[in-house]
Parts: C-alpha cells; sequence; structure tokens
C-alpha cells in the first residue's frame, strides 16, 4: 500500500491538492472525479483558492463529480453544490468542463443514464484521476457494502439506495474508478483508525476492492495511521 502518514490534516491537505495541480500539469487535458466528503472538501477549497486556482485555470481539466446524494443541487447535503462553493469558489476556469449528476431528473435510474449520455458526449475515456474519501464503514464514493454496488461491472454510473442511511445515491462504479490511471485517497481522524487497519490487513471492503492492484495513493493523516 502506497500510504503517507501526515502530521495534520492541513500537511495532507496540501499534499493531496498540490498532487492535483502536479497532475494535472503534466498533460493536455485531463478528466479528474472529486468524491464528496468533509476530507476531501478542504482539498477542493484549496484548488479554489490562489495560488493553485490560477495554475489549474489554463488546463483543460474535466470535472467529474463522482457521486452524489440524491437532493436538489442547492441542498446542503449535494456534493455538486459543496464543489462549487469549493473548487468553483472563484469561478470556474472558463476552459474547464464540470460533469455533474443531474438530480433535477427526479428518478435516480435517470440521473445514472443521463451521466453516461453526458460522459460519451464529452469523449470522456478512462479518467486521469480519481479523488476518494473513505468511510468508517469501508464505502467510496457511494460504493456502500451490502449494496451491491460493488459488483456492477457494466455501467459507468448507477443508482444506490443505501438502508442504512434510507437515501439513494448516485455513483461512479467500480470499474471506472478502477480503470483511472491513478487513484488517491483521504482518510484523517481516529474514526479512520479501524477501518484502516483492517483494510491494511486485507479486508474486502469496496475502498480495498476500487484500489487493489491499481496505482493508488493513500493520504492519511498520524490519528487514522493509528499513531
Ligand atoms: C460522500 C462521499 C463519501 C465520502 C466518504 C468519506 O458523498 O459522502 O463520496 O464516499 O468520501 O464517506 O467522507 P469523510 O471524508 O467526510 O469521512
Amino acid at each position: 500500500m502506497n500510504l503517507r502518514i501526515f502530521d495534520s490534516l492541513d500537511d495532507l491537505v496540501s499534499a493531496a491538492a498540490r498532487t492535483v495541480v502536479q497532475r494535472a500539469s503534466q498533460r493536455e487535458t485531463c478528466s479528474i472525479a472529486l468524491s464528496g466528503g468533509s476530507t476531501p472538501k478542504p482539498v477542493y477549497e484549496r484548488l479554489g483558492s490562489s495560488p493553485l486556482r490560477e495554475e489549474l485555470e489554463p488546463r483543460q481539466i474535466t470535472w467529474v463529480v463522482a457521486d452524489e446524494r440524491y437532493v436538489p443541487f442547492d441542498d446542503p447535503q449535494s456534493n455538486a453544490g459543496m464543489i462549487q462553493k469549493t473548487l468553483f469558489a472563484n469561478g470556474p476556469s472558463p476552459i474547464h468542463r464540470f460533469l455533474p449528476f443531474r438530480t433535477d431528473l427526479g428518478d435516480p435510474q435517470k440521473t445514472a443514464d443521463q451521466l453516461e449520455i453526458e460522459w460519451r458526449e464529452l469523449g470522456l475515456g478512462d479518467l486521469d484521476l480519481v479523488i476518494l474519501g473513505m468511510g468508517d464503514d469501508g464505502h467510496t464514493a457511494s460504493l456502500f457494502p451490502g449494496t451491491g454496488a460493488i459488483d456492477v461491472e457494466d455501467r459507468i454510473a448507477m443508482p444506490v439506495y443505501v438502508p442504512r442511511l434510507n437515501s439513494w445515491r448516485v455513483t461512479i462504479t467500480k470499474p471506472v474508478i478502477r480503470a483511472a490511471a491513478l487513484r488517491i485517497v483521504l482518510a484523517a481522524g481516529a474514526s479512520k483508525r479501524e477501518i484502516l487497519r483492517q483494510i491494511r490487513e486485507g479486508a474486502d471492503y469496496p475502498i480495498a476492492v476500487v484500489t487493489r492492484g491499481v496505482e493508488t495513493w493513500w493520504f492519511v493523516d498520524k490519528a487514522a495511521a493509528g499513531e
């Protein structure tokens, strides 16, 4: 496991943001999928502020929402809304493209289908980078354990009903995440300690399944690493 342990969350956020800029700067065009959650959020804030915003501005980037709560864009729970308020807080670059889930369609399956239509219209192939969080139950994106979502191989995006949350999600799928050139997993805080320990010992949670055997950089803080 390619694991970097940071003294603080701020150090982790800085390193993750710098890594995104470096990866985006290495190629003419790139596609980056962004997960929701409290750990990825400050990374997006950093990327949407000076000086990193200016470094990213001229790059031809397509930002893809990796997963979404099935709520309106202006709902506080919306990942696309969170990205709008962080990465795009100072205005998106005119040459960047943004691919959110259209939860305004009012039907999770239609929303997943629409994302696939727009994915193809944009000419997206394998993603260059996927930023993933990790739940303390081992979920990532909205691939939650026990939902069967991790087993879907023939879709780019799918709806997922999550009983534990009593709510619908839409998410990119395991094959899409595994096909990306690079995955960065962000995990911080003592609440991630136990699940990270189990994953390092080979547990088969969704976050392990989407990262096993493919280039993945784990950015964790000391609290999550159990140090
Ligand atoms: C979401 C995310 C989800 C998140 C993890 C980690 O929509 O919530 O996509 O997969 O990344 O639950 O979240 P935290 O970083 O807040 O623990």
